[in-house]
């Protein structure tokens, strides 16, 4: 199988509570190399291009309000099957459904709030690393 990319974001919340140590060390337990590393404060106009795709869902406003509240580390991974393999170590997008061992069921504290995220699909995990790091940034 060929090497994916991906990306995953340490959300605000799980920054505020000082859990970016412990998901990177996880990281790289699950055998991820972190290609890039980015601690940045987003600004609304670039949360809001992230998630376009959520523009007309009602929790938009709030999600963007939550992802520029304070810090984010944004983390561009490389791995077999990275997408599918980050997902399964993340777990569901509501903390409270995500399996035991998994990084929202230990971090997350609502479907808000849910300590990480993860790319979806091969395609968006190339666009998604693309919206944060330049070509040049990833090593
Ligand atoms: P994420 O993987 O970053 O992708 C979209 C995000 O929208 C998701 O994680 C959640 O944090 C957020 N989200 C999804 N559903 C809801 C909801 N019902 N209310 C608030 N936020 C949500």
């Amino acid at each position: 199988m060929a090497l994916e990319r991906t990306l995953c974001i340490i959300k605000p919340d799980a920054v505020e509570k000082r859990k970016q140590g412990a998901i990177l060390q996880r990281l790289q337990e699950e055998g991820f190399q972190i290609i890039g590393l980015r601690q940045a404060q987003l600004a609304r106009q670039i949360a809001e291009g992230f998630y376009a795709v959520h523009r007309e869902r009602p929790f938009f406003a709030e999600l963007c309000t939550f992802m520029t509240r304070s810090p984010v580390l944004l983390i561009a991974l490389e791995r077999e099957n990275a997408v599918q393999h980050l997902r399964s170590v993340i777990g569901a997008t509501d903390p409270a459904k995500a399996a035991e061992g998994t990084v929202r069921k230990q971090f997350g504290s609502s479907v808000a709030e849910n300590a990480v995220h993860g790319s979806d699909s091969p395609e968006n995990g190339r666009l998604e690393t693309s919206y944060y790091f330049q070509g040049s940034e990833l090593v």
